[in-house]
């Protein structure tokens, strides 16, 4: 790779996304990379120096301008998730708009956000799932920059299950206690895959995709579904929970009884996407599959990762 290649800042580098988008160009070899984070010395961070990456100290909370000024000067692209935030108190927005507003003033040509529905809008003002309006506010914000744009929608990521609500044996049955309903097909996709692939293809083809919201599928699949394709992989025995009401969501993860604001988000959100379906109406649900064979179905998700229901972290320091 040489010095004039096209840099590509993402922030945040060490997410799961950031991660994908990283290795991925890093890979193809015609992108330099930096890689924002809170944290250089981080395993995850070193890690990604060691595969080629610049890596950059600008933490993803307000009040960093001047570091992802920094950190955004010399790059011709940047792609910016944000960090999951709980509803109190939240700072996505206003993070999410100075982030894109210190790429523009560092001179970043083209924007790719990792954006969400306008939960707020599409369900006229009766669910509550700050963390998706807010993106889709974001998205409006970068919208009347002055600098090209593509927004990626990522759907569920399987990885919820190997992180937040994760499985516990009873016996000798793998019980998954799942935030939707049994017979309810979602959009899945697995970020530390899917992403990557799909911002090379955006950044090989700017012109294709300027102003353009391409959701991040690999699987539209049903707890049921997902539970019986666990067992044929893994061939462990095990049966889907509700996790989707209150009661359900209170039985297997108490501890969510002590914010009751974050329990609000949680059922807007599963409410949002059982009454309106998670993307709206008219997006191309099958454009990450057409593009990336990357974009794994929950399948090909379990046989790559030989997952058998364990809690596992992605980012452990
Ligand atoms: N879960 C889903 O189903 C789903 C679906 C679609 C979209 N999303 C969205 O995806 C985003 C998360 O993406 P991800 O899962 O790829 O990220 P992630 O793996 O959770 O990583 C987030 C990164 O942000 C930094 N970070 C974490 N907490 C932070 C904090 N309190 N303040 C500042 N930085 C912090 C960490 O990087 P450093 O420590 O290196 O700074 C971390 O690596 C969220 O906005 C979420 O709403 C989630």
């Amino acid at each position: 790779m040489t010095s004039t290649a096209p840099l590509v800042a993402v922030a945040g580098g060490t997410s799961k996304q950031g991660r994908s988008v990283v290795r991925t160009l890093l890979a193809d070899g015609r992108f330099r990379v930096r890689a924002l984070t809170r944290d250089p010395s981080s395993p995850q961070a070193r890690e990604l120096a060691r595969l080629g990456a610049d890596v950059a100290a600008a933490p993803l909370e307000p009040g960093h301008d001047d570091e992802w000024f920094a950190a955004f000067t010399g790059a011709r692209n940047a792609f910016l998730v944000t960090p999951p935030t709980p509803p109190e108190n939240s700072c996505e927005f206003e993070l999410g708009c100075r982030l894109a507003d210190a790429a523009v003033r560092a001179g970043v040509e083209h924007i790719v956000f990792s954006t969400l529905e306008n939960v707020d809008e599409i369900s006229g003002g009766k669910l509550f799932a700050p963390h998706f309006t807010d993106k889709a506010r974001i998205a409006d914000h970068i919208r009347t920059l002055p600098v090209a744009h593509t927004f990626v929608m990522l759907a569920f990521f399987y990885t919820n299950l190997l992180e937040y609500y994760v499985p516990r044996m009873e016996d000798d049955v793998l019980l998954l206690p799942i935030y939707l309903p049994e017979d309810f097909r979602a959009p899945f996709v697995d970020p530390l895959t899917a992403t990557g692939p799909a911002v090379l293809e955006i950044l090989t083809h700017p012109e294709l995709y300027q102003g353009e919201t391409l959701p991040l599928v690999g699987d539209i699949i049903s707890p049921r579904e997902m539970v019986e394709t666990f067992q044929r992989v893994t061939g462990i025995r095990a049966e889907y929970r509700n996790a989707f009401t209150r009661d359900g969501l209170l039985r297997w993860f108490p501890e969510f009884a002590s914010d009751e604001l974050q329990m609000k988000e949680l059922l807007g959100m599963v409410n949002y996407a059982v009454d309106h379906g998670y993307f709206r109406l008219g997006r191309d649900l099958e454009w990450s599959r057409r593009i990336t064979p990357e974009a794994l179905t929950w399948e090909q998700f379990l046989r790559a990762t030989g997952w058998q229901g364990k809690r596992t972290s992605f980012n452990a320091s």
